[in-house]
């Protein structure tokens, strides 16, 4: 989604804003811009497409000087991709530049008003609101301006504005959209996520909802929305620059699969070494919510959770569980998963379920966010910064971290022995070389991508746990290759979808199941009887899917519980190849963005 940086100091700043943005174009964009102050008069320029085309308008930033300015990707919701719609905004006089991340739900209402009072409109932006809003408020106060333009805002926003008047002062605030400041020596930044200035500052403040910070070079005072002024503590980043590089990688989804053994050692290792989560009380329910891959790890954690704990598990879409009146009991558990911890969807149905009082449970990797901070408790995954828009090894953690989960809550229901937690322990403690045995596979994963990347409609079906895996194979191929992609049942195919197979249709059958593996056979031959063309994921052991299916990948074996782990890496390196061969753009595929900020 959208992406904000701006600095104040004393180095120009143009070159560090298309630096900054440069850092986060992960996030997904279609225009980029940058205002610049210096010498009483704002410049601003921006642009359509790639920040490629900012960058050379100006001359790497050389262009435009100044030590004071904000800039801002944008990934557009109201008006197209354009010059015009792009970002920052300005007030009619030009006085007032602004950059701002979210929607503004009540902005017709604001153009109406406005334009009453005589202003004109240029972009079909709700931005542009907030640049005109601040010349109706300004009162030569740049705080108090702010605090009366939020006040009259509906939505969710992340604000960077700075004025003509003020060549010392940038102010900031947020609501339900992500907005950090950094701090630096004699200069100082925002951002919306953090990597734009890791360059710069390790310190940074997280802001929440409605504060407001006021950045001046030398320093960053925070005010609630009294003007009052309130403390906060310095947040220390503890991971590397290098870990939001690519490393000498060709994409960072490649990379990011590579990093999944130590990951996913990083998240499981403190918490075996613990003996597991102390929870103090075992819920009656649970339900999971959250998005995308998120969602499939909740469907995962169903079968795991229910398996070993008998305790009933629903998993909900995020974006629907917020608005179907969701049953809530008071011994209900709600399990919040998110790699971003800022998806708007996740973050709402996270308030809806607190606001019926339910306890929330965290599965969050990135430290500090909404979500984070607003569940009552967390299980961070050790994933790191993952900056490829398909998610890879953010999923393997939370896959293992579902896991602690289900045996926590079976041990705190008195109902593990210290066998099968040793058992267990020790089966978690393999998945990170099991992990790297898929690795270690790669070339025979791409030879099988080279044989199937012209499909038109692929299929992935599985039953149990390996229906919740095709789910995420499928996605993970949809997303980033384009290819049309549908999971299934493997029992349900044959009540309807089966007639959409026919002859050299691909399907991809996940059967890693041993319990279940006689009845995925006979899927397998139902689709081979109507011209399917089978690639299996089996597990080693279980050759005689070799009599049925036309090509198989093998994973080591391992507990059928966690199954999942090593056969999701398999799935991510095929779709990985698959997008490689047909040329896509792999970490930032179309229309997509890495946390989706708006509802
Ligand atoms: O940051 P989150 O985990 O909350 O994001 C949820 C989904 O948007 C995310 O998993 C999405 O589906 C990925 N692009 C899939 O690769």
């Amino acid at each position: 989604m959208c992406g904000i940086v701006g600095y104040i100091g004393a180095r120009q700043a143009a070159p560090i804003l298309l630096d900054g943005l440069k850092k986060l174009e992960y996030r997904g964009y279609d225009s980029a811009g940058v205002a610049v102050l210096n010498e009483g008069a704002i410049t601003v320029k921006k642009t359509k497409g790639r920040l490629k085309n900012l960058s050379d308008m100006i001359d790497g930033g050389h262009k435009i000087p100044g030590t004071i300015g904000i800039g801002h990707t944008r990934w557009a919701t109201h008006g197209e991709p354009s010059d015009i719609n792009s970002h920052p905004h300005t007030s009619e006089s030009g006085k007032i530049a602004v950059v701002h991340n979210g929607i503004i739900e009540n902005y017709m209402k604001i153009k109406e008003f406005l334009t009453a009072k005589g202003y004109t409109f240029v972009s079909e932006t709700d931005t542009e609101v907030i640049a005109h809003l601040a010349d109706y408020y300004y009162n030569g106060n740049l705080l108090e301006t702010v605090v009366k333009i939020i006040n009259k805002l509906e939505g969710s926003y992340a604000l960077g504005l700075i004025s003509s008047d003020h060549p010392d002062q940038m102010i900031a605030v947020r609501k339900d959209s992500p907005l950090i400041i950094g701090l630096g020596e004699a200069e100082n930044f925002i951002a919306s996520d953090i990597p734009a200035i890791l360059k710069y500052t390790r310190s940074v403040y997280l802001i929440e909802d409605n504060e407001i910070a006021l950045l001046t070079p030398n320093g960053v005072t925070l005010y609630n929305t009294d003007l009052d002024e309130i403390s906060k503590e310095v947040f220390s980043v503890d991971w590397d620059i290098a870990a939001a590089e690519k490393g000498g990688y060709e994409h960072f989804m490649f990379k990011e699969i590579m990093e999944e053994p130590q990951s996913v050692l990083n998240t499981i290792g403190p918490v075996l070494r613990d003996g597991l989560l102390k929870l103090d009380k075992v819920p009656g329910r649970i339900s999971i919510v959250a998005c995308g891959s998120a969602y499939h790890v909740g469907i995962v954690g169903k079968y795991v959770i229910e398996a070993l704990t008998r305790i009933p598990v629903e998993v909900d879409i995020a974006s629907e569980y917020r608005y179907r009146n969701p049953i809530i009991t008071e011994d209900t558990l709600v399990v919040v998963i998110s790699q971003s911890g800022e998806t708007a969807d996740t973050i709402a149905a996270l308030r809806e379920a607190k606001k019926q009082g339910a306890k929330i449970f965290g599965i969050v990797n990135v430290v500090g966010s909404s979500i984070a901070r607003e569940s009552d408790e967390v299980l961070y995954t050790l994933a790191g910064p993952e900056i490829a828009v398909a998610t890879t090894k953010a999923y393997s953690t939370q896959l293992t971290a579902v896991y602690l989960l289900a045996l926590s809550l079976k041990k705190a229901m008195g109902e593990l022995s210290a066998e099968e937690e040793k058992y267990y322990a020790e089966e978690l403690l393999r998945l990170p070389d099991l992990i790297s045995a898929m690795i270690e596979q790669k070339d025979k994963i791409q030879y099988y991508a080279s044989r199937y990347f012209n499909a038109k409609s692929v299929f992935f079906i599985g039953r149990g746990l390996d229906y919740a895996l095709s789910l995420e194979g499928s996605l993970k191929l949809k997303e980033i290759s384009y290819i049309h992609s549908e999971a299934y049942g493997a029992g349900e195919l044959k009540h309807g979808t089966i007639s959409l197979i026919e002859e050299g249709t691909l399907v991809i059958a996940v059967a890693t199941q041993e319990k279940l593996f006689e009845k995925i056979v006979s899927n397998i031959r139902e689709v081979k009887a109507r011209g399917a063309v089978v690639l299996a994921i089996a597990t080693e052991g279980c050759e005689l899917i070799e009599e049925c299916a036309d090509g198989v990948l093998y994973i080591p074996k391992t507990d059928p519980l966690f199954t999942s782990s090593p056969a999701v890496t398999l799935l991510q390196l095929f779709a990985y190849y698959v997008a490689s061969l047909k040329g896509c753009d792999i970490d930032k595929p179309r229309n997509l963005a890495k946390s989706v900020t708006v509802e």
